[in-house]
């Protein structure tokens, strides 16, 4: 999607809500770096930034902009820098409840550019790794199925028209 996005439009700009490391960026590198396309990257581990902005050159980095803290308080600025033409929130929403699922949608929707995305993941309910992940890895998640998905975009009204949500299970059991 990101790929798209930046042959779509060579200088569009790119919201990573809990960019966590960037490796979904750091994956295309060298391609992110032939485009102008400019990045704000959020994430509430400031370790987390730290490392991600270490593997970014310089002439990457000067395209990026970095708003350290919890996605709910830095809405504003991050608001500030868009419109965005992509959205990622890759891993946040398998720890959120679904009112804070809605509440985050309904704002991330209101700095889309036209023809822009939004794109997020969650955990499914039938991921089948969840007994060992929950009692070896003792890693909880809030894990969701695609009606489970639905009702949480239902609050965000207009905001988020159905015609226009796509969910792709990235695997089935
Ligand atoms: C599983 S990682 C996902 C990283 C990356 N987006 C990806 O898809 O690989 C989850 C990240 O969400 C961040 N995070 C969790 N809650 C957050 C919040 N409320 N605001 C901003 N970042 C948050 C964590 O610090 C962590 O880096």
């Amino acid at each position: 999607m990101l790929r798209q996005t930046l042959a779509r439009k060579p200088r569009a700009k790119v919201l990573s809500v809990a960019c966590g490391p960037c490796c979904d960026v750091r994956s295309i590198l060298a391609e992110v770096a032939s485009t102008d396309g400019s990045f704000v990257f959020n994430d509430s581990d400031e370790d987390a930034i730290v490392y991600a902005r270490s593997h970014f050159p310089p002439h990457v980095d000067q395209r990026c902009t970095w708003v350290g803290g919890n996605v709910f308080n830095r809405l504003r600025r991050l608001a500030e820098l868009g419109p965005y033409d992509l959205i990622m929130a890759g891993g946040l929403f398998d720890y959120l409840s679904d009112r804070q699922c809605s509440w985050l949608v309904g704002h991330l929707v209101q700095m889309m550019a036209p023809e822009s995305k939004l794109f997020f993941t969650n955990i499914a309910s039938d991921n089948p790794f969840r007994l060992c992940m929950e009692h070896i890895a003792c890693w909880k998640l809030i894990a969701r199925s695609e009606n489970d998905i639905g009702r949480c975009l239902v609050p965000t009204g207009n905001r988020c028209r159905f015609g226009s949500i796509a969910m792709r299970p990235d695997w089935r059991s």
